[in-house]
């Protein structure tokens, strides 16, 4: 039996990005694959009063089961408005259950008649014009149920799911006109030079401040104007967007990782993003290395602990911090739940 998401309390991006937009934020796009990243991006955004796409890649749907996870989803919602009730606050948070990188047509349906309120198309490795039919078939669909769809031109490099991609291609401003047009797509997502993963700038394409750490080499902004100039008021996605958090980086590699000359986006780079027509940032590999370093560390200095509520409990709440300082510091979003619109 199909589900709706309005029967879940859930919420299409509609609304969200209009108002993102309008108050020069973005709306976190945090993945989850498991009950503690789930915990920690509602407990998150819930206590800094942030909208939140909650997003399930294909590849996290393999792990952890496409029922569950979509079932947890439904329960964090429950969860949100608890915590909102217990703290006295006036209105709830806008939630979107949102399928990241989806690669077919099949697989945008089956989350939509389960529940997603968004789903993300990703023809990009596709030829234009396969791109093009794919992303219409998508929101045909999607369409007729209010579901928003999220496309994307121009390659990013690194792993989109099972999409590998060696290298990036920028988003070409003079195509993006005629996808949206032809595609009716709610928002768009472009490659302006992040890419997915941990690994995101080869050193060579780098320069090192007096620490010895990678500075990496800015995003074409130049291409995201032009792309603005041409889609008034269009809500853009920037993928490929987290930080790689060099705190993380060291506490790893002081703990038995191995993560050398690892390497993200700056952030007040995704600070300007976030005042720009990006209304959508998606973070997900800060999230893994903030566990990993919290459990690496708690291994090395706790070897006879075998409770995983002793690892990944602490694990949640750095995730919890860390959650939270993106919302204030970095994408805006933090008191921008509805109320202020
Ligand atoms: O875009 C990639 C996301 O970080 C999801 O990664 O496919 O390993 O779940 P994943
Ligand atoms: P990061 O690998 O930079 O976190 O990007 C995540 C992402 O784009 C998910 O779609
Ligand atoms: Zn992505």
């Amino acid at each position: 039996m199909p589900v709706s998401y309005k029967d879940i309390g859930l919420e299409n991006t509609r609304d969200m990005f209009r108002r993102a937009f309008a108050g020069q934020y973005a709306v976190p796009a945090y993945n989850f694959n498991n009950m503690e990243q789930l915990q920690a991006i509602i407990t998150a955004c819930v206590e800094t009063r942030s909208p939140v796409i909650l997003q399930i890649s294909s590849g996290a749907r393999k792990y952890a089961d496409q029922t569950l996870l979509r079932y947890m989803a439904e329960g964090a919602v429950q969860m949100a408005r608890e915590m909102e009730k217990a703290k006295g606050f006036d209105k709830a948070i806008p939630i979107t259950l949102h399928l990241d990188h989806g690669d077919t047509f099949e697989l945008a349906k089956s989350c939509i008649d389960n529940g997603f309120s968004s789903v993300m198309i990703d023809g990009s490795h596709l030829a234009y014009d396969e791109n093009v039919k794919l992303t219409q078939q998508v929101v045909a669909y999607a369409r007729e149920r209010d579901v928003s769809v999220e496309g994307e031109l121009g390659v990013l490099a690194g792993i989109e799911d099972d999409v590998k991609a060696e290298k990036s291609t920028y988003t070409r401003p003079d195509e993006v006109v005629d996808f949206v047009k032809r595609t009716g797509v709610d928002s768009l997502a472009i490659s302006i030079g992040t890419s997915h993963g941990a690994y995101k700038f080869k050193p060579e394409q780098c320069t090192r401040d007096e620490r010895g750490i990678l500075v990496p080499p800015p995003l074409r902004f130049d291409i995201l104007e032009e792309i603005e100039k041409k889609l008034t008021g269009f809500p853009i996605v920037l993928h490929g967007a987290s930080s790689v958090i060099q705190e993380a980086v060291t506490t790893i590699n002081a703990h038995g990782g191995k993560m050398k000359d690892a390497v993200g986006v700056p952030e007040e780079q995704l600070r300007k993003a976030a005042r720009s027509a990006v209304c959508k940032i998606n973070i997900d590999t800060d999230g893994r290395m903030v566990m990993t370093a919290t459990v690496r560390k708690i291994f090395v200095d706790s070897p006879g602990e075998f409770d995983p509520r002793k690892y990944l409990g602490p694990a949640r709440s750095a995730l919890i911090e860390m959650y939270k300082r993106k919302n204030r510091e970095v994408l805006g979003s933090a008191g921008r739940y509805g109320a202020e619109a």
